[in-house]
């Protein structure tokens, strides 16, 4: 079955040379991109879309987000914005909340919260762990986020447990914890900070996780200097998110992790130029502006050859939206980001961060028909109109799933 969606008044594709096209329009069959080009000039299909002078970019990748928990923080949020200073012991705080709730309601509102995504235009969702904090929660967790997101990521190392030693507790997170979490995740990340874990405790969860087989993703250097970026790239994790609070030597170290690479390899086949891929950098500008910590230096990262990726950090303390397009808007106006930079970070860079950058992030024939159509002629609408309700249709592999 093949579907002609035509009548496109602009197509950003996000391909290696970012391009454009007017008057533009595309074919799906089944779940993928079998056709991009000038609507003047395309094939027959065997059904049509008429995006009424809209415009199409990929759907977004969001590749950090918290999304198992119940709670509310408003009041630490209300006191922040009263002067006081974000602290991770308000993960603990979420954590009783979560464990109070059954299955029933949790997945209630995970599948609310994946709605609310996809109404928002993101087509690939990446959602963690680490609300629970025993084996069996954080198993629960695991299980319950691998029914809603596309990837699933271990964090049983978010934040020390009341009562715990945190080397005592790092060894049921890498051990125990690490076993019954297995079945459900691809990804493991540790929060690398002070007052979480530090360097010997995170270097123990990213070694026991790529023992186990996952890919490693690291929160770091969000509160303040410290060796979660370094950490990161030494490891060869596939993103260090957060990245607020960078020395010289972390900008050289994930810059070094990206020589040699350049966008048009992203695609590629040729697993010796997958290899090549560094550690991305992933901002969080939702969570930045709700913690008032300076804005991660996105503009600096890209211009020392950073690969830079945005995402929403969906959760109930420091970022309760799982807006990308407020994210984007964000990056644009505040982080100094070109429209198309910021496009590029909340697609295909998001795709790199998780991997999947050869299945979605960018409009190209034979990658997932993952699609955002704006109520707009132009993206350029994104940062232009912020926060006016621009998305009309969200399409995931080729099925509607908003709109
Ligand atoms: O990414 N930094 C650690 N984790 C979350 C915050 C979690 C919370 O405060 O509940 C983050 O910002």
């Amino acid at each position: 079955m093949s579907l002609l969606i035509t009548n496109i008044a602009e197509l950003r594709t996000i391909d290696s040379e970012d391009t454009v096209l007017r008057d533009a329009a595309l074919v799906v069959e089944g779940e993928r991109i079998a056709w991009v080009g000038a609507a003047a000039d395309a094939p027959a299909a065997d059904d049509f879309v008429d995006a009424g002078g809209r415009t199409v970019l990929p759907g977004w990748v969001d590749s950090h987000s918290h999304m198992v928990f119940a709670g509310d923080r408003s009041a630490e949020f209300e006191a922040r914005m009263a002067g006081e200073k974000y602290a991770a012991g308000g993960i603990r705080v979420t954590t009783e909340a979560t464990r109070a709730v059954g299955d029933y309601d949790l997945t209630r509102l995970l599948l609310g919260r994946r709605a609310e995504a996809a109404a928002g235009g993101t087509t690939t969702l990446e959602t963690k762990t680490g609300y629970g904090l025993t084996v069996d929660e954080e198993a629960r967790h695991a299980r319950l986020a691998s029914t809603i997101a596309d990837t699933v990521t271990y964090l049983g190392a978010h934040v020390v447990p009341a009562g715990w030693d945190a080397d005592e507790y790092t060894r049921l997170v890498t051990g125990p914890m690490l076993d019954a979490v297995k079945p459900y995740v691809e990804w493991i990340d540790v929060f690398c900070e002070t007052g979480a874990f530090n360097r010997e405790q995170s270097l123990a969860v990213l070694e026991a996780g790529k023992a186990a087989g996952l890919g490693l993703r690291v929160h770091g250097n969000q509160l303040g200097e410290g060796p979660g970026v370094r950490l990161a790239v030494e490891l060869g994790a596939a993103s260090v998110d957060h990245v607020n609070h960078l020395s010289a030597q972390d900008f050289a170290a994930l810059a070094d992790s990206w020589s040699g690479y350049s966008v048009s390899d992203a695609s590629t086949q040729n697993s010796s130029v997958v290899s090549l891929r560094g550690t991305v950098a992933t901002v969080l500008p939702a969570c930045d502006l709700s913690t008032r910590e300076p804005l991660a230096p996105a503009r600096e990262l890209l211009d020392a050859g950073v690969v830079v990726a945005i995402a929403s950090n969906y959760n109930p303390g420091t970022s309760f939206t799982s807006s990308v397009n407020y994210c984007v808007t964000t990056a644009v106006l505040q982080m100094r980001l070109t429209v198309a930079e910021a496009l590029r970070a909340a697609t295909h860079s998001g795709a790199i961060a998780l991997g999947v950058e050869r299945e979605t992030g960018s409009i190209e024939v034979g990658k997932f028909a993952d699609l955002h159509v704006l109520n707009a002629p132009s993206v350029v609408h994104l940062a232009y109109r912020p926060g006016m309700p621009l998305t009309y249709q969200t399409w995931k592999r080729g099925q509607m799933v908003h709109g």
